[in-house]
């Protein structure tokens, strides 16, 4: 990705309602449109609830830039899962920041988000003259479909399971503890894990979340990154540990 500022991914918070209402502010009208098929301006309402997520059914990752007072979103993408099979993404930029490879960077983030939480079918609804959005999914993998309307068009990304890893192995009660810890007290620390392609990683980052589903554990981290547990090496100096079987 070809970037002037370095991107910072992680998950959004509710805290960020005055980062997005000034991210929304700013957009172009024409952003703005595309975003949201119309030209209306999103409600405090509205706001609020694409800050403050439901982490059981949406996962939102935002791109931002600078630090402390001087943070800005620089973009987001999230989905709103109604089920497995029907689970709504869409995607924006800010202007300045379109064209350099950070709608795909979120984009794919987006995706493996998707893949671990169990989602089957992301799609997304765009502008049948959004020649960006519909590039971009088309090199995602996305089937794009027009609409009878002829004006709008749905991208559809099927997840099928068995990009996962096959068995899960347990860690240890006792490294699990640990990320619980770490998942309360929220202090940034070091994350050693092997990638999907079974290279070594690092993430200096937040643990946000713990959680299991369909028999593994995963954690969510501020990069906006979902891991499974039998991926991590070592968490806060602590190797990780297998149960014994
Ligand atoms: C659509 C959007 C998210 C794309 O993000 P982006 O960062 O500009 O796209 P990227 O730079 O990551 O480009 C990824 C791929 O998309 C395609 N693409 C992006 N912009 C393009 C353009 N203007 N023309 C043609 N292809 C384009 C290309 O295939 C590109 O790959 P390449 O760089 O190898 O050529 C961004 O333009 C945006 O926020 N638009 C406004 C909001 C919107 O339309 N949302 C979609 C509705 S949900």
């Amino acid at each position: 990705m070809e970037t002037a500022a370095p991107v910072t991914f992680r998950s959004i918070r509710a805290s960020d309602l005055e980062l997005l209402r000034e991210f929304v502010r700013k957009l172009s009208r024409d952003t703005a449109y595309r975003r949201l098929l119309s030209g209306r301006t999103p409600s405090e309402e509205e706001l609020v609830r694409w800050t403050a997520i439901d982490p059981a059914r949406e996962a939102a990752v935002v791109a931002t830039t600078g630090r402390g007072p001087d943070e800005r979103l620089a973009g987001v993408a999230r989905y709103v899962m109604e089920s497995p099979d029907d689970t709504d993404f869409a995607i924006v930029l800010a202007d300045a920041w379109q064209r350099r490879g950070l709608g795909r960077a979120l984009l794919e983030r987006l995706v493996a988000m998707a893949r671990v939480h169990g989602v089957r079918r992301l799609s997304g609804l765009t502008l049948s003259t959004n020649i960006p959005m519909l590039s971009l999914a088309r090199a995602l993998g996305f089937r794009a479909r027009r609409q009878a309307d002829a004006f709008t068009t749905m991208l559809t990304l099927d997840l099928p399971g068995e990009a996962m890893p096959a068995a899960y192995h347990p860690v240890s009660c006792e490294f699990h503890d640990v990320l619980e810890a770490l998942a309360t007290t929220r202090r940034r620390t070091q994350i050693r894990f092997n990638g999907s392609d079974g290279l070594p990683q690092q993430r200096d980052a937040v643990i946000q979340d713990v959680f299991s589903r369909e028999g593994a554990e995963y954690i969510v981290i501020s990069s906006g990154e979902t891991l499974r547990l039998d991926q991590l090496v070592a968490v806060d100096g602590a190797q990780a540990a297998q149960a014994a079987r």
